[in-house]
């Protein structure tokens, strides 16, 4: 790790990953004047809409090509964006070829690649969460539901691209469940089963952007899991997002940060886990206090894009800092006061079986408190904009009040149209007038 290096050396970076999250990502660091250019590899139909910002597809997504390329490109940042590609190792991969990483390597991933892992290190730690037991076979699993005699909250241990936890009503239904992730539902990622104690209380997630010894805590975001409105319909990876959630204050954060994330960073660091990128912690207030439900070892998606726009221009510095492990020499991150929400516009069938190749109309106000960030979207052969993914687009917005940030993403969203496009109309219930 190179301590002498500049901040102003920042000029080139790249960022894997392709969806909504990495987009706006690419927009945050782009706003920096120092930066040339930022490449995201995939990117997607939206990522050249912003300045600086071009789309890397090297000849194969094996990892060796894209650290050959950043290379070849004299990258000085690699941000990596998504879990897959974070638990597969590639931040190993990278830093042994001397590039510099934001994002933890595959020893740290496991806080999300293994529930049983993450659980254990909650208890090591004393980070409160719910009880829970591992079971390594369907029987063990039965067994275990039988003993307790109650409904269980069943989750494969595996990333499961967030498909991969069933909260039951009935015994029959945390049967089902565990039958359901052994006979292989979810491949490899259900070789092992977390039951868990059902716990309840609102959610809320709280990020920290770590250099392997120290942290910094970005304001609390809330997700919107449920496909419907009302909270109804199946889990998805996230219909909508706002920051800063309001469900905890200025004391909360710093008592959630000596609760649970300097903890966590401890934890890791008795591990001999230098942990560098994200930690975040999803966290369910019961009436007993918080709890941690899940560790994700990357920014939340649609968390992020909305989180973006309240970064201060120090942002890129921070992740650099990050990345040479090296915040102690960083400059102060700012946050903008206003409030900032996302809307999530998702292909119809999206989550089971999103539909595909449908042409997108954008036709939005300009307007700088408004931007869209595209994720499950590609450019046709006749430079037509086309869905690609469940999740298409995420409509993020600024307001000094939450009303106004929404009444901005909303009346924008009726001027985007593609085929069966779907968004739930009650994103931000909880802060709004509605
Ligand atoms: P996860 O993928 O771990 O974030 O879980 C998905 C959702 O399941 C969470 O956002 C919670 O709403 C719910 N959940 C997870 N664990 C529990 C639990 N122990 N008790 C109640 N709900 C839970
Ligand atoms: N929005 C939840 C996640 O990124 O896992």
């Amino acid at each position: 790790m190179n301590k002498n290096l500049k901040t102003e050396e920042l000029k080139r970076i790249l960022i894997v990953g392709s969806g909504g999250r990495e987009n706006s990502i690419a927009w945050a660091l782009s706003k920096n004047q120092s930066i040339e250019q930022i490449y995201v590899c995939p990117g997607n139909g939206g990522t050249a809409n912003f300045e600086k910002c071009i789309c890397l597809k090297p000849s194969s997504e094996d990892q060796k090509t894209i650290i050959d390329e950043c290379q070849r490109l004299q990258i000085n940042l690699v941000i990596i964006g998504p879990e897959v590609p974070l638990a597969e190792g590639l931040a190993n991969k990278m830093r042994a070829a001397r590039l510099t990483v934001f994002g933890p390597g595959k020893e740290g991933a496991q806080l999300e690649a293994s529930k049983e892992w993450a659980k254990d290190l909650m208890i090591e730690n004393n980070i409160p969460t719910a009880k829970y037991w591992s079971a390594r076979s369907e029987e063990e699993a039965l067994d275990i539901l039988q003993k307790f005699n109650q409904p269980l909250v069943i989750k494969a241990d595996g990333l499961a691209a967030g498909k991969g936890v069933t909260v039951c009503e009935t015994l029959e239904q945390s049967k089902e469940a565990i039958k359901d992730i052994f006979s292989g539902k979810f491949g490899s990622a259900g070789n092992k089963v977390i039951l868990e104690e059902k716990i309840e209380g609102p959610e809320v997630s709280i990020f920290a952007l770590c250099d392997g010894e120290k942290l910094i805590v970005l304001p609390p975001a809330q997700d919107h899991k449920r496909l419907l409105d009302g909270d109804n319909g199946p889990n998805t990876g996230g219909m909508g997002a706002y920051a800063p959630a309001l469900l905890i204050n200025q004391q909360d954060i710093k008592d959630l940060t000596e609760l649970v994330l300097l903890p966590t960073l401890n934890g890791l660091k008795k591990k001999k886990i230098k942990y560098i990128g994200v930690i975040y912690a999803g966290l369910m207030l019961t009436s007993t206090g918080p709890k941690v439900i899940e560790f994700n070892c990357r920014f939340g998606d649609p968390e992020c894009q909305a989180l973006m726009p309240l970064m201060g221009d120090e942002f890129a510095s921070v992740l650099f800092a990050c990345a040479r492990g090296d915040l102690a020499n960083a400059p102060k991150l700012s946050f903008k006061t206003h409030c900032s929400v996302c809307v999530v516009a998702s292909s119809k069938g999206y989550p089971e079986r999103p539909k595909k190749g449908d042409s997108i109309n954008i036709n939005i106000e300009s307007n700088p408190s408004l931007q869209v960030f595209h994720a499950g979207t590609t450019v046709d052969e006749f430079n037509n904009i086309i869905t690609s993914g469940g999740r298409v687009l995420s409509v993020v917005a600024q307001g000094e009040s939450f009303d106004k940030a929404f009444s901005l993403a909303y009346s924008n969203l009726k001027k985007i149209n593609f085929e069966g496009m779907h968004f739930r109309n009650d994103i931000g219930y909880q802060v709004r007038n509605i």
